[in-house]
């Protein structure tokens, strides 16, 4: 089976593809992006998928990996923070599987843009425990221990329990608060020092991984936080949820898995 697989990466605005070159963990080409439909309901976002798979000529057979912003176990959608409700309990993998043709794997956001990471990025080679965020819409987390991904964290919903109303840490420090709530980078930093602070203090990591478009800015917050685990921005940005997903596809029909994890 040649190193190669498509990523789909489904986000809030917009849906993106393209296919990837799993030797060198590179798009092999443009990567193309539909707005996300609104309503964002399963069927029709099933169609934007489909719609976007049609506009490259790839072989049936090519495995398809798929980024989704929620608890994806075993191709279920279990939880749907900041997409549709309706998500909850649809089979995504028999959905988009039936719907394109090919054989989708899909897999929790997060999850994929960690798994890029460690294979191509920032945590590439490192051995012990590592923890991905991504800084969003809200907090995505994807955790690593000895380079196995602990699938579906969802740490960026650990409760919040300091001063305000915020529900949880996502609410509280991901950076739709910093914009929500008008901070300047250093204020939103020292949320940023208690949330990490606190991951810190729960799991010992040797290594923390920031990504999400926000982490462009990295010199903006990260020399600000004081913690006593290295922590550096990601290296594959926006093209990580792509490359990640289109790794676990490969790897998971490789291994004849009906799912990602
Ligand atoms: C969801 C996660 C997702 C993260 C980033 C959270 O609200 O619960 O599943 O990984 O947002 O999109």
């Amino acid at each position: 089976m040649a190193k190669a697989a498509f990523g789909i990466d489904i986000g809030g605005s917009g849906i993106k593809g393209a296919p990837v070159d799993l030797k060198k963990g590179e798009l092999s080409s443009d990567r193309l992006r539909i707005p996300t439909p609104q309503p964002s309901t399963p069927a029709a976002v099933a169609d934007t998928v489909a719609e976007l798979l049609d506009a490259f000529s790839i072989d049936d057979d090519l495995p398809v990996g798929v980024t989704f912003p929620a608890i994806i176990q075993h191709g279920v959608a279990r939880s749907a923070a900041n997409v549709d409700k309706a998500w909850i309990g649809t089979d995504v993998d028999a959905l988009l599987t039936e719907r394109t043709g090919h054989d989708v794997f899909v897999v929790n956001d997060a999850d994929a843009a960690g798994n890029a990471e460690m294979a191509f990025g920032a945590g590439k080679g490192t051995s012990g425990l590592v923890i991905v965020t991504t800084l969003g819409t809200g907090i995505g987390t994807a955790m690593f221990n000895g380079g196995a991904l602990v699938p579906n964290t969802e740490l960026g919903h650990l409760p919040y329990s300091g001063e305000g109303d915020y529900e949880d840490w996502e609410k509280f420090a991901a950076d739709s608060a910093r914009t929500r709530d008008e901070l300047d980078f250093a204020a939103w930093a020292e949320r940023l020092q208690g949330y990490y602070s606190l991951l810190e203090f729960l799991f010992s990591p040797d290594l923390f991984i920031v990504g999400g478009g926000v982490s462009k800015k990295h010199k903006e917050f990260l020399p600000l936080l004081d913690l006593k685990t290295e922590i550096v921005p990601a290296q594959l940005r926006n093209e990580a949820g792509i490359i990640g997903a289109a790794s676990l596809a490969h790897h998971a029909a490789k291994k004849g898995r009906t799912h990602a994890e």
